[in-house]
């Protein structure tokens, strides 16, 4: 599929002389929801102000929707929908009418059937004609997402747009992004949550320093670097491992009452018929076995550990 999103060769060196961005080259197709991660000031926000021309690139190209963001500003931020993750908004206006201010200054004609359904699916239509100080954290995050949305925009950042959200409210923004998704908007999102990202995105990439480590399918990703472990409960505690179990991959449970055996998902052989024959030769009895499947948190932490290295 076409990319909506091209970056090349972007860096950034902040006044201070601070390198945030050191080399960045991503294409993001039309219609994908793609998750970044990466830990505290690893460049995620820098990226994305980039990318919607609200802070300078020091070198490299950005397009959107085929748009320069620096020559061609005005039409590539008209495609673009960006809810910043530090949030300001006008205390003192209705939400309704911030909404429809919003879509105004993108010189789109007045439209209160598209706000009222922006308002209805992020839970706001009752607080429409609250000011947005009277508001909490939550729904002021909603409104900025609302806002984001009212020009009908094809790309929408989201910087962390459930942070400080509670779980059942959480939930409910994942429908509306899956929502925008079915209707072919393009989204880029970045978060802490990697449950969110497992959730909802199609591709994840992984920043750190500056720089990207990774970018892939998600379900591809997770298949490649999971592993899986199979817990085997035995019948009398061990003081240690007998000689025939003695091997790479397995360990002793803490309590000595279990053996964890780790295999690669993507092995041609797991060893598992082994493990079980070897077991049952070294005289143990089993009570029970369970399997575990990493998930896209142990494979995150264990890409920026090695990224550190
Ligand atoms: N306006 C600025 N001036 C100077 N340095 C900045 C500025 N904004 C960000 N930085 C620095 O650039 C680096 C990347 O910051 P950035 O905000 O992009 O990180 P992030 O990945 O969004 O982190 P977080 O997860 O905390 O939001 C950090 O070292 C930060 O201190
Ligand atoms: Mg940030």
């Amino acid at each position: 599929m076409a990319s909506i999103v091209s970056i090349q060769g972007v860096r950034k060196t902040y006044a201070g002389g601070l390198t945030a961005l050191n080399g960045i080259d991503l294409e993001i197709a039309e219609g994908e929801v793609l998750a970044l991660l990466g830990p505290n000031g690893a460049g995620k926000t820098t990226l994305i102000s980039m990318i919607c021309g609200i802070s300078t690139i020091t070198e490299g190209r950005i397009t959107v929707g085929g748009h320069d963001v620096v020559r061609d500003f005005r039409a590539a931020r008209a495609l673009i929908g960006l809810v910043p993750q530090e949030l300001h908004t006008e205390g003192f206006e209705t939400v309704m009418n911030t909404v429809r201010f919003t879509r105004g200054l993108f010189g789109k004609r007045r439209d209160d059937a598209l706000i009222e359904r922006i308002l209805r699916d992020l839970a706001l239509w009752e607080k429409r004609n609250a000011k947005i100080i009277a508001l909490s954290g939550g729904m002021k995050r909603r409104v900025m997402i609302a806002k984001a949305l009212a020009h009908e925009p094809r790309v929408l950042f989201l910087d962390e747009p459930t942070a400080g959200v509670d779980v059942e409210l959480r939930q409910s923004m994942w429908e509306v992004m899956r929502g925008l998704k079915a209707r072919g908007v393009t989204i880029i999102l970045t978060t802490h949550y990697i449950e969110e990202a497992e959730a909802m995105a199609d591709r994840v990439g992984v920043i750190d320093k500056g720089l990207i480590l990774l970018v892939e399918d998600t379900a591809a990703l997770m298949k490649r670097m999971g592993r899986k472990s199979l817990t085997v409960e035995l019948a009398a505690p061990l003081a240690a491992l007998p000689a025939g179990l003695d091997r790479d991959g397995i360990a002793l449970g803490v309590d000595g009452a279990s053996l964890v055996y780790s295999y690669d998902t993507a092995a041609e052989k797991t060893g598992i018929t082994d493990l079980l024959a070897d077991i049952r030769a070294a005289g143990l009895h089993m009570v029970d076995l369970n399997t575990r499947q990493s998930s896209l948190e142990d494979i995150f932490v264990g890409l920026v550990k090695e990224g550190a290295r």
